[in-house]
């Protein structure tokens, strides 16, 4: 086992999707393997958007079955909730201490969320990276498995962590974002419309839950057009989305038959779709059907919740007593 230690989180607010398997489970389920691991659902982070408070518990489950499924050994890793560890939220009000209102207000995801949502920019919105800070540094996290939409976050946890440490000493090690793939990943909505998304495009993004049918069906709506009429011209992005997307879960000499197609002015978009839609089932199929046993099972959910967070407790516990020291929080010795 290296000695790095790896944290991630996945917001529990809906259905686990193609973008989050290949931008961060796929990673998690890797890493296992080879580093000490904490996954958790951030939880709190879907506060921000006001979820309806019935549909929390369902979506907690459902992220952590989902999770598994994909192949996530709640025996190697802790894989817990956000809010079981109260540490979290003392190390995020002690950062926030560290985090300028300036900097949070220039965030690309504040920015977004806060065009988005004029009637709800909450302080959680605007703290959310403070928040994220706290997740990762709790634990001393070398690395985080995320996707390119996380780059930023990742550089303002950076940023926290080297202010913490040149106020108070030396505590918390820099935090990078991690793909085994190196380059981090974003996996494009199926209507070459920006990304896919738990909450939004529902229509052009692949969930992890979706049925056959489904995923046939929103396979074979993707953009296409009438096909090159020249040797060799360049992919618009719709069309190079589908080979992207084909990389992801078809075979070598699946893809270059459509590649060599494409640049020989023959290809047929509709086989094309036949095929990836396929190889999409095939794909899906297997971590939706474990999700669904899993998510039958709630005392197996539940007993894995609690070892993960006594786990990570562990873990938080020694870190909040380091943090509480070095900023002076030691009344009783
Ligand atoms: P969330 O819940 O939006 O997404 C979970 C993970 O999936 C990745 N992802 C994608 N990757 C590639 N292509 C896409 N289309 C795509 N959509 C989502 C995300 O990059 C992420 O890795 N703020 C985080 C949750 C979080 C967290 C943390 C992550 C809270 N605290 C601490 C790491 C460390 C979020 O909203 O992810």
């Amino acid at each position: 086992m290296k000695k790095e230690i790896v944290v991630s989180g996945i917001r529990s607010t809906g259905f686990l999707h193609l973008g989050n398997y290949f931008g961060a489970i796929r990673n998690y389920v890797r890493m296992q393997e080879e580093y000490p691991c904490y996954f958790f659902v951030a939880d709190y982070h879907s506060l921000t958007t006001h979820p309806d408070p019935l549909l929390l518990k369902p979506n907690v489950y459902r992220v952590l079955a989902e999770n598994i499924a994909s192949g996530l050994d709640p025996e190697k890793v802790a894989l817990y909730v956000q809010s079981d560890i109260p540490e979290i939220p003392e190390l995020y009000l002690m950062l926030n201490m560290l985090a300028y209102k300036g900097e949070l207000e220039k965030t690309a995801s504040f920015k977004e969320k806060a065009r988005n949502q004029p009637d709800n920019v909450n302080a959680g919105l605007l703290t959310y990276p403070t928040l994220m800070s706290a997740d990762i540094l709790i634990h001393k996290a070398s690395f985080v498995p995320v996707g390119k939409d996380q780059e930023q976050h990742l550089e303002m946890a950076r940023n926290f962590a080297q202010r913490f440490n040149h106020r108070y000493g030396e505590l918390f090690p820099e935090p990078h974002p991690f793909n085994f793939g190196e380059a981090l990943v974003k996996i494009p909505s199926l209507d070459g419309q920006g990304k896919m998304s738990k909450s939004e495009n529902e229509n052009a993004t692949l969930y992890l839950a979706d049925t056959d049918e489904v995923i046939r069906k929103k396979v074979m709506k993707a953009k296409t057009d009438q096909g090159p009429s020249e040797e060799n011209t360049p992919m618009p992005d719709y069309i190079q989305n589908l080979f992207d997307l084909m990389k992801l879960v078809s075979g070598e000499e699946v893809i270059r038959k459509y590649q060599l197609d494409y640049a020989q002015c023959q290809i047929r978009y509709g086989d094309m779709k036949k095929q990836l839609a396929e190889d999409m089932v095939d794909f899906i199929r297997p971590i939706r059907e474990k999700a669904i046993e899993l998510q039958k099972d709630e005392d197996t959910l539940r007993k894995i919740m609690k070892s993960g967070k006594d786990k990570a407790r562990d873990s938080a516990s020694k870190t909040l007593e380091e943090a509480r020291k070095a900023m002076g929080i030691n009344f009783y010795c």
